[in-house]
């Protein structure tokens, strides 16, 4: 999986992140299987409970595109190491593939890859009666 251009999409949409309360801005680039770009950045709230994600944010733009199959998604953060989703952001994340692949990267260029498999199993099971 290539995820260059995700990156460096994610890291654009990161500097418009409004994290005004810790300072920590974070960026991600959603692929679709029809191959469109939606990106997101985290939105904080002075409630702090409010806090909408990045992840979550470039996930319901791609919704409100029609767009619900995807490929990878790109994290970009200025983190000593990596960012991986946090865990409500991988329950939708899972809603919508099984088997979505993620690159977290930081600003220095490290990268870790991992699926939404890895970081959330079992994620739908059970769920409703499944
Ligand atoms: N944050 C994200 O946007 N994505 C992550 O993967 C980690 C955390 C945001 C939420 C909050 O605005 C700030 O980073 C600190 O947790």
């Amino acid at each position: 999986m290539n995820f260059d251009e995700l990156i460096v999409a994610a890291r654009e949409v990161r500097e418009k992140a409004y994290a005004p309360y810790s300072r920590f801005q974070v960026g991600a680039a959603l692929r679709t299987a029809s191959g469109r770009i939606f990106c997101g950045c985290n939105v904080e709230n002075l409630s702090f409970g409010l806090t909408v994600c990045a992840e979550r944010a470039a996930v319901f733009a791609a919704v409100a595109a029609g767009d619900t199959e995807f490929e990878a998604i790109a994290v970009v953060a200025d983190s000593v190491q990596p960012v991986t989703p946090c865990g409500a952001c991988r329950q939708v994340l899972a809603e919508f593939s099984g088997d979505l692949q993620i690159c977290s990267a930081n600003l220095q260029g490290q990268r870790f890859e991992s699926t939404i498999g890895e970081l959330l199993p079992r994620a739908k099971e059970g769920i409703l009666g499944t």
